[in-house]
């Protein structure tokens, strides 16, 4: 960041902008007093509060309790169940309810794909798609609890092939469209799926992502046998006994389908995130708390109305996409937008073009796209009638107040509040948010938690620390969007979750609570980086780094990145009689890219002849982002095994640069 950026942002770091009272007016909660007393209502009696919530679902039959167990202490605790002995069925909240009400005729998915087709689906069309969708997998063989993977493009067969596999009880789990073949097998088999849902290619920048190809690869060896593919780009592509198209099996199914309903802590999907071994999490979602809590922060957050026009622009293989493009929105009955691709295809100006043609009125996107755009240029937005926004929202990572500022002003016309919004897979939905009629805002503090939601900033051993004072981000009540287990992992769950901080959810970041009770986040405290918002492994880049046969070690880290937040850094020692140049470095890009995706792929790579190690052998990785980062370590390296190793590594870079 420019000295002028940080002075500016020091400047603005405690500014606070009043929810405009425009919006308060017929905002669902309008003032601060009453979000305090929602709040005070929530903590007074969480399980009445989150059973009226909850109520807002439709059940087939009523739980008979709403919250029971505790945050797990060991391997054996089975942790948390709610509204366990209810039943339902989430594609029923989310599609039969507004298709038997008035909604029939309302859009709900307005898509746009990215060489510029369009199509809108109403709720009736939508019902009879997934029921479609749904009596297809299940004459595929498809039974409840099998996991189907849908490996999609952003088109509205893919929220389809969520709820048909939700309707008929078989968690999925989405993996998104720019993982590599390999890394979509890894999943694959760690969930036993049995069937992939997929299309031959989806559109990205003009070119075609060869999704099918890659399902290809991905399949041999695993418990796959079937392939279900969408025709989306009609790309030439390989064809086997196990692959159905869509239009065959699907097209022709029955658009009648009776749902069963399904226990409340039934699966509903597992998302594979990074943790901080080399070894991605599933993260295992159940259907009554998640549906929940989404529902309800949807409604909240963006202070949703049926006339609204609602859109995230995440891809439906990250939670946001679940959460905030799939089933929040959709339980609530809302129009939601997709857009197919990448947002400076044809021109920088795509997004706003997309604005001003369908009447956006709510907008959530992520900090690095907010910063990229103000690269492209203020022109963009202003050549396009933005006057249809009313919200605009934030997420992923820390948004740095001159980037928030840019959003309230060239894209919010200083009009819109804006909701920075933290959360993670883990949790499910919205944590820590405004609520944009109430509470005033501080550009760069997701300010405070929602009503039912007990966070807190506190030590090691769980004790609050003091207003301003950095710690650790914790979660100290159970809520019912919380992930369940890591998929054929509990230990592993609780291991990284319950046993950093006692007594509570750990949630990874490090945060401060200023005076006001608002949240500032600091950033992961562990060995995950956020590229672009998007969540990434040290350790899994590493391991990707050292499959490779000239590599004997490698090191990876986080250095700070003005439009990424953070880019990938890795320090790799060669195998003796490698030669360390330019041509070992991109084909060490480029396997990276092959394991993992090509979000995963070094910005840089740095050849170093060690690496520096305490004396039992760790590598320091603080030391190493100090020189990515390009300052001269600081602190502590009295546990440095070989002080020269250092002064090494930072000469090379000062030669580098
Ligand atoms: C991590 C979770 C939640 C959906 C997208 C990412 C960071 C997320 C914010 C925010 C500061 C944020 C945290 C968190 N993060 N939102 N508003 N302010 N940091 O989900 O991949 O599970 O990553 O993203 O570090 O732990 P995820």
């Amino acid at each position: 960041m420019s000295s002028s950026s940080s002075i500016e942002s020091i400047l603005t770091e405690n500014r606070s902008f009043p929810p405009p009272a425009e919006f308060s007016k017929d905002a669902r909660v309008k003032t601060l007093i009453d979000y305090e007393s929602l709040y005070a209502r929530a903590e007074r009696d969480p399980e009445g509060f989150w059973a009226e919530v909850a109520s807002d679902l439709q059940w087939a039959t009523p739980w008979k309790h709403v919250l029971q167990g505790a945050f797990p202490t060991d391997a054996r605790s089975p942790g948390v169940t709610w509204f366990a002995g209810g039943t339902l069925n989430a594609s029923v909240s989310c599609v039969d309810r507004h298709a038997q009400s008035w909604r029939k005729n309302k859009a709900a998915i307005i898509f746009e794909g990215e060489p510029g087709d369009t199509s809108v689906i109403t709720y009736g069309q939508l019902h009879r798609e997934v029921c479609k969708a749904a009596n297809a997998l299940t004459a595929l063989g498809i039974k409840a609890g099998e996991f189907v993977a849908i490996y999609m493009p952003m088109v509205p067969e893919a929220a389809i092939a969520m709820l048909a596999c939700a309707r008929i009880g078989a968690p999925h789990t989405v993996v998104f469209g720019g993982f590599s073949a390999e890394a979509l097998g890894d999943r694959i088999r760690d969930c036993g799926a049995k069937a992939v849902i997929t299309a031959d290619g989806g559109w990205r920048r003009g070119q075609i992502l060869p999704l099918k190809d890659n399902v290809d690869k991905a399949v041999e060896g695993t418990t796959v046998e079937h392939v279900v593919v969408l025709e989306r780009c009609s790309n030439p592509i390989a064809w086997h006994g196990r692959d159905k198209w869509w239009h065959e099996v699907v097209d022709s199914a029955s658009s009648k389908h009776e749902p069963k309903a399904f226990d409340s802590e039934h699966a509903l999907f597992s998302l594979y995130t990074s943790g901080t071994t080399g070894k991605p999490k599933g993260i295992l979602h159940t259907t009554g708390g998640y549906l929940t809590t989404t529902a309800y922060t949807t409604k909240m957050v963006f202070d949703l109305r049926d006339e609204d026009v609602f859109w995230c622009t995440a891809d439906i293989g990250w939670v946001t996409g679940h959460s905030y493009v799939v089933y929040g929105p959709l339980a609530n009955g809302a129009t939601v937008l997709m857009y197919e691709g990448a947002p400076n295809q044809p021109g920088p100006d795509r997004f706003w073009d997309i604005i001003a043609k369908w009447g956006v009125t709510v907008f959530y996107t992520a900090p690095t796209a907010i910063r990229a755009f103000m690269k492209w240029g203020d022109e963009h937005p202003a050549r396009h009638d933005l006057s249809s926004l009313r919200l605009l929202g934030s997420v992923g990572e820390p948004i740095n107040p001159e980037a928030w500022m840019w959003y309230r002003k060239q894209i919010g016309g200083d009009r819109c509040p804006i909701v920075d919004t933290w959360w993670q897979t883990e949790t499910g939905s919205i944590m820590i948010s405004p609520l944009p009629g109430a509470t005033p805002t501080k550009p760069g503090s997701a300010t405070r938690p929602l009503p039912g939601i007990d966070v807190d900033v506190v030590t090691k051993d769980g004790v609050s620390v003091g207003a301003n004072q950095g710690g650790f981000l914790v979660i100290k009540r159970p809520w019912p969007s919380m992930l369940r287990t890591i998929w054929g992992d509990h230990e592993r769950y609780v291991q990284t979750y319950f046993s950093e901080v006692t007594g509570c959810y750990f949630a990874g970041d490090g945060a401060r609570k200023d005076a006001d009770g608002y949240f500032w986040i600091m950033g992961r405290v562990d060995d995950v980086i956020n590229v672009a918002g998007h969540r990434l492994s040290t350790m899994e880049i590493e391991s990707a780094l050292v499959s490779h046969p000239k590599v004997a070690e490698a090191a990876v880290v986080g250095r700070p990145d003005e439009l990424k937040g953070q880019a990938i850094v890795a320090f790799v020692t060669p195998r003796s009689g490698m030669v360390a140049d330019d041509a070992l470095a991109k084909e060490l890009r480029e396997h990276v890219a092959t394991q993992i995706g090509a979000l995963a792929r070094p910005e840089e790579i740095r050849f170093a002849e060690a690496l520096p190690k305490t004396r039992s052998g760790k590598i320091m990785r603080r030391l190493l982002r100090e020189v990515a980062s390009g300052s001269a370590a600081r602190g502590d390296t009295t546990t440095l095994e070989d002080q020269g190793v250092l002064e090494k590594l930072a000469q090379s870079y000062a030669q580098e640069e």
